[in-house]
């Protein structure tokens, strides 16, 4: 099932998610949903609340379909490690026709659960730390333009106010 993502202004956005303690065959739908939402809008990570569901489950593709085993889940994730630094556009699919420079960490360790509820930690550079700093603030109710000047981020907010206004956010 193909979810509609979340915009910007929706506050499910912007608190933090509940942890996710029982591993069962809802939790594996809901991460299925998952891919299927973040393909269908074209993304290459996806965090529950951006449809709607504030638990703390993410999933990435950075290859975006290409290679099946770039398929992440993560489940009750955290940043464990993170070193270097790269600088980058960077963008989400719940703030749409947006994108800023942001800088990151550039190597960078997650602690996760699978869909079993296993540990597992998984070491990602460039694109793919991004994507575990992206989707682990999603989780903490954190959106990338916290990243960006004030003056970047007031500017982003006001043209989104006028595309709420005119119907077309
Ligand atoms: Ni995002």
């Amino acid at each position: 099932m193909i979810y509609p993502i979340v915009k910007f202004g929706d506050p499910v956005l912007e608190k933090p998610a509940a942890e996710v303690t029982t591993f069962d065959d809802g939790i594996k739908k809901l991460v299925e949903d998952m891919f299927e939402s973040m393909y269908a809008a074209r993304g290459v990570g996806l965090a529950a609340p951006q449809i709607g569901i504030s638990q703390r489950i993410a999933v990435v593709d950075v290859t975006f379909k290409e290679d099946p085993g770039a398929k992440l889940v993560l489940i009750n994730p955290i940043i464990i490690h993170k070193v270097g630094r790269q600088r980058s556009s960077e963008g989400c699919l719940s703030i749409p026709e947006f994108r800023e420079d942001v800088t990151r960490a550039k190597t960078v360790t997650v602690r996760a659960q699978d869909l079993s509820g296993k540990f597992f930690e998984h070491t990602g550079e460039d694109l793919l730390a991004r994507a575990f700093l992206h989707e682990t603030d999603h989780l903490n109710g954190k959106l990338y333009i916290s990243h960006i000047s004030g003056l970047k981020r007031d500017l982003i907010k006001r043209k989104i106010k006028k595309l709420v206004k005119a119907g077309e956010w």
